[in-house]
């Protein structure tokens, strides 16, 4: 059956980027959050981009008006009962993810493919939470969703090969390269990426160098579009320390131990640039005050 009706569930920078590449794709979508604010924020980062897109001349006014429309906003899991597919946005917390695959195994059409946009976390357990784990996949996007051409679609052990198709089929549709990953701690994108970003954080946590000094090495040593601590604080500090224990617990292995400097300050509630404070301080002015060890 073709995917015509999408629901995201959580409006946060992934879910906002994913409703948004579905309805430009010609989908409905549904986005759902577990309070209007957050719903509320996700659709205006949404027309805000598109905005941009139309002052660039990159779409038309009617394009935008179109794609907006294709998105509805709620706090209700109820209408999971119209959607084809369901892509999971929320925390990065596996108790609170299987919850809500056990509330959406019961109200999606039998039909209807379940898809997580988890970072990390085993697609195979995630799966067995339900009772169509062959209808279960990973469907793995980057941050920020509308620029990144890449999505990691993750089979667990009981994926289908429909379903496979069906979701490598949809990531083309929404203009995105898919790669197929096997379901290991990580999958390939944060086995790599976050390991850099955790030894980044135990070089300034050592005193070996300051927040922009780490940041610039790495931008003009290696060329990379962001420092890894601007690239941390853009993912979020909390998602980055889930992905991290992730890691430690599935391998078993010290490499993968978060820097204690981590851990604190998802602890004070620094969460990155979300929060406005991580390593730099967001300010309302645009700029950025990078941190300074005491
Ligand atoms: N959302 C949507 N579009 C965005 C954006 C955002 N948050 N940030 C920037 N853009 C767009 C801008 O609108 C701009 O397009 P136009 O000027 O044509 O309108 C374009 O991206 C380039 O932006 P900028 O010129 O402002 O800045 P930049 O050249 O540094 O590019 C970037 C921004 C694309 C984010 C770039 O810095 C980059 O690639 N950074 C690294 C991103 C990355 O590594 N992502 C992966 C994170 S890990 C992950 O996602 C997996 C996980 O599970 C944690
Ligand atoms: P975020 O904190 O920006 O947003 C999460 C949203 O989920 C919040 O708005 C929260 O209110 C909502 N939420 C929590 N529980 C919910 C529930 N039961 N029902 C509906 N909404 C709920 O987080 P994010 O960065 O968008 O990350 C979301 C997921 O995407 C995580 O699994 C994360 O690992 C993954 N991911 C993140 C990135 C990244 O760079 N941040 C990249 C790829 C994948």
């Amino acid at each position: 059956m073709a995917i015509q009706t999408v629901m995201v569930i959580g409006a946060g920078q992934m879910g906002a980027g994913i409703a948004q590449v579905a309805a430009q794709a010609g989908l409905k979508v549904i986005l759902r959050d577990i309070d209007q604010k957050y719903v509320d924020k996700g659709l205006a980062g949404i027309a805000k981009l598109l905005t941009r897109d139309v002052e660039k001349g990159r779409k038309t006014a009617e394009e935008k008006a179109a794609i907006l429309g294709r998105i509805t906003g709620t706090t209700d899991l109820a209408p999971a009962a119209e959607a084809d597919l369901v892509i999971e946005a929320i925390v990065e917390n596996l108790d609170i993810k299987l919850k809500l695959f056990r509330e959406l195994d019961a109200i999606c059409p039998a039909h209807a493919i379940l898809a997580s946009n988890t970072s990390s976390l085993p697609i195979t357990q995630l799966a067995a939470a339900t009772k169509r784990p062959a209808q279960f996949i990973g469907m793995h996007f980057m941050n920020p969703v509308p620029v990144m051409k890449l999505v990691e679609v993750i089979r667990g052990i009981a994926t289908s090969d429909e379903t496979y198709a069906a979701t490598k089929a949809l990531a083309e549709q929404m203009g995105k390269t898919p790669v197929s990953v096997n379901d290991f701690p990580g999958f390939i994108s944060n086995r790599v990426l976050l390991p850099m970003l955790n030894e980044a954080i135990f070089c300034f946590y050592e005193g070996i160098a300051g927040v922009e000094e780490i940041d610039t090495v790495m931008k003009l040593g290696m060329n990379h579009p962001m420092g890894p601590l601007t690239l941390a604080d853009f993912i979020g500090l909390d998602t980055c320390l889930y992905i991290m224990n992730v890691l430690y617990e599935g391998y078993k292995d010290s490499k993968y131990r978060p820097c204690p400097l981590l851990v604190q300050m998802v602890q004070a509630g620094y969460l990155g640039k979300k929060t406005g404070r991580g390593f730099y301080t967001y300010n309302p002015d645009g700029t950025a005050t990078p941190m300074v060890r005491k």
